[in-house]
């Protein structure tokens, strides 16, 4: 936070619907003073931020929000990146890792051609791919480029654990691992509703291990689920993008499931990928290693491996 004002700014790069919900999403809880939306077309843009400041009167947020460049991000505290080619119905994310790469190399160029100091957030998929790119273009410390990882997928499973347990989301402790795509798994074993082990407590319930399978699937397959009906996802998202922009501020010592840089935590390294971390206004705090039993760490390597495979044959 080095402007000499304490306002709270955040640049929005891609004001399409991941971005523009999650703008949507801040107008309604505040958090921060001013948003920037930034487009290839700028018209849409300046359409968007007229929409939104029309709204203010009715909103308890008094959150400014304009239409700019990338200038703006020369004493941005947070800029976020949202732009770039979304999955297609049937496409996985992996897909379009060329296609973004590309577009994510000439964002973060001109965000730090402006002298941009503080930290990026990636949404664009395949998101711990694009955090690989943005962070290495970016040439910013690691804990300073975060990608959305596994929040959403988190959130995901939360929602239908709780759905299913009869117990409040806010109280159910599962998390997603792994790339924000089809290698993702739950470390079961590290799951908690309140404080009883998940796995105790669904043997106490007799409820059959394989219903929790089943769940995950469903979190696995919620885009693909989703983009068949409406042609993308938007609304978890950008509440998701909303969650770490007021985690960053408030400095809140979060613990969020985000693409974070690996550097031997979970036996990985030199890439990102979703794993629980403390998010504060330093962005990264800390990885928060667990101890994950043989089945799991094969399934987090092997997730590794898949995108291993592709940052040596596409992005190196
Ligand atoms: C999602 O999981 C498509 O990555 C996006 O909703």
């Amino acid at each position: 936070m080095k402007k000499e004002d304490d306002l709270r700014k955040v640049v929005l790069i891609g004001t399409g619907l991941v971005g523009m919900s999650m703008a949507y999403s801040m107008l309604n809880t505040g958090g921060i003073d001013e948003l920037v939306l930034v487009d290839l077309d700028e018209e849409k843009a300046l359409g968007e931020a007229m929409d939104m400041s029309h709204g203010l009167p009715y909103s308890k947020s008094s959150l400014k929000v304009k239409a700019g460049n990338y200038d703006e991000c020369k004493d941005a505290d947070i800029v976020v990146i949202t732009a770039g080619a979304a999955q297609k119905p049937g496409q996985t994310r992996l897909e379009l890792v060329t296609i973004n790469a590309k577009i994510m190399k000439s964002i973060t160029q001109s965000i730090m051609a402006t002298g941009f100091d503080g930290i990026i957030i990636v949404a664009s998929n395949p998101v711990d791919l694009m955090s690989y790119v943005v962070q290495r273009v970016s040439k910013l410390p690691t804990n300073r480029v975060i990608g959305t990882g596994t929040i959403l997928d988190t959130a995901r499973l939360k929602f239908l654990l709780g759905e299913y347990l009869n117990v409040s989301s806010t109280n159910i402790h599962a998390y997603i691992l792994g790339e924000h795509g089809d290698s993702s798994f739950v470390p079961w074993m590290n799951a908690y509703i309140g404080c009883k082990s998940m796995m105790e407590y669904i043997v106490e319930m007799n409820i059959d291990m394989n219903e929790m399978h089943k769940i995950y699937k469903e979190v696995q397959q919620a885009a693909y689920e989703i983009i068949k009906r409406k042609n993308a996802t938007y609304y978890g998202i950008g509440l998701s993008l909303n969650r770490m922009i007021s985690a960053i501020f408030g400095d809140e010592n979060a613990v969020l499931t985000v693409s974070a840089y690996q550097q031997g935590e979970f036996k990985q390294e030199g890439l990102y990928i979703g794993v629980p971390a403390i998010i504060n206004r330093h962005g990264i705090s800390k990885i928060m290693p667990l101890y994950l039993n043989n089945v799991d760490q094969r399934k987090f390597d092997k997730s590794c491996k898949t995108l291993k495979e592709i940052i040596n044959n596409e992005l190196k």
